[in-house]
């Protein structure tokens, strides 16, 4: 699907201070960056930005502070310092967003000059898209950027504000993350197979009712492979459900006959009768839980199912666990699947959150076609929604 926006390609960039809303939410460990996933998602743009003579500012949040000013432990410092030493550029930080010595900051910055502000949630008037931020931000460029994917579903300043009272485009991942999952449902090479996992039938009731539209065959895996049971009539014993949620799991699996949308349920399950890392998994049939156990994985006749499904697959979507898969005995059903992605020759999308958890656990994440950076963008982006973010910038 063509994205409709204008991005940087499309906008004269040259001699122009340009400020660019990423997404370096990061992982820290005592102030070191874990995981620069997300750092290095954002350099492609980050580098035509320089190669093109514009001066750069770079802003994004990092973890959920408080809002009443700085927290040293949620400072930008270490993502810009990975930035530099993932880029080799000179890559200056301004502990500041809002005030004179962020503005002095960026007023100083030259065609081709990297500069980093401090994360934009110091302020509790970002996260309430207070229009005087948004005047802020935009007074220090010529030119607004949005190339964080992972924020592109929150209206806040730095996300949607800022492009109000300056020229806003897209970066290059913005682009590709939303042509890559919206493609899916515009024109996907068939066969089409989506696997959704994960522990609730609730958070994910809007992505699987857009997933049935577009694709032949939808798997569905995880704690709420149970709330579905229950629509059918079976017992889950003390399995994780959603009893509010049974009736819209009975409509959602009638509306996906009628598309034509094949459903693929669990055949058979590992259960266990408590939940944690000693316990024990036996294997029984989806309609023969017992009272005192609770699903933990699929088991292995949905195993072979599952990734006999994928195998035959052109175009494969994946979000969400199989099963238990932090626990060692209860993560075989996920690797599995992982695997029969990975070993095929489809295109593989993964949906952020704990798919991608998954796939680096096992190694696999070379191996993908697309691995979305961004978890909740990812989700509204897939259930049909409108990101805000994207919404805001210039149509191409
Ligand atoms: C994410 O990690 O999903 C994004 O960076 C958004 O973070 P938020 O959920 O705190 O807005």
């Amino acid at each position: 699907m063509a994205f409709t926006k204008k991005t940087v390609r499309d906008i004269d960039v040259d001699g122009k201070k340009v400020l660019m809303r990423v997404d370096f939410n990061v992982p820290l460990k005592d102030g070191v960056v874990t995981d620069n996933t997300r750092i290095r998602a954002a350099i492609p743009t980050i580098q035509y930005l320089k190669e093109h003579n514009a001066g750069i500012i770079l802003m994004s949040h990092l973890g959920r502070p408080k809002g009443d000013g700085p927290e040293p432990a949620l400072t930008l410092k270490p993502a810009a310092e990975k930035l530099a030493e993932l880029t080799g550029y000179d890559v200056k930080f301004v502990a500041d967003t809002y005030g004179d010595e962020a503005a002095e900051a960026c007023a100083a910055v030259k065609p081709g000059d990297i500069l980093v502000l401090e994360n934009v949630r110091f302020l509790k008037a970002e996260k309430k898209n207070d229009p005087e931020v948004a005047k802020k931000f935009a007074s220090y460029a010529d030119i607004f950027v949005l190339d964080a994917f992972g924020t592109a579903h929150r209206a806040q300043g730095s996300v949607v504000g800022a492009a109000e009272y300056i020229p806003a485009v897209a970066g290059f991942l913005l682009e590709k993350e939303v042509d890559t999952l919206t493609g899916i449902f515009a024109d996907p090479e068939r066969p089409f197979v989506a696997v959704v996992g994960g522990s609730k039938v609730s958070s994910k009731i809007g992505v699987l009712e857009n997933l049935i539209e577009s694709a032949n065959t939808l798997i569905i895996g995880g704690g709420m492979a149970y709330t579905f049971f229950l629509a059918k009539g079976y017992s889950v014993g003390k399995s994780l459900q959603e009893p509010d949620w049974i009736e819209r799991a009975g409509e959602m699996l009638k509306k996906a006959e009628e598309k034509g949308c094949q459903i693929l349920l669990p055949i058979d399950n590992i259960v266990a009768d408590h939940f944690g890392e000693d316990a024990e998994g036996v294997v029984v049939a989806s309609d023969a839980i017992p009272d005192d156990m609770m699903g933990m994985d699929i088991g292995p006749e949905t195993e072979k199912l599952y990734c006999d499904a994928v195998k035959g697959a052109k175009t494969v979507f994946w979000n969400g666990p199989m099963g238990v898969f932090e626990i060692e005995q209860f993560a075989h059903g996920t690797q599995a699947v992982a695997e029969a992605i990975a070993d095929s020759d489809c295109t593989s999308i993964i949906g952020g959150g704990d798919s991608v958890a998954a796939i680096n656990k096992f190694g696999l994440a070379s191996k993908m076609s697309w691995i979305s950076t961004g978890g909740g963008a990812s989700m509204e982006l897939v259930e049909g929604k409108a990101l805000p973010g994207v919404e805001a910038l210039l149509d191409a």
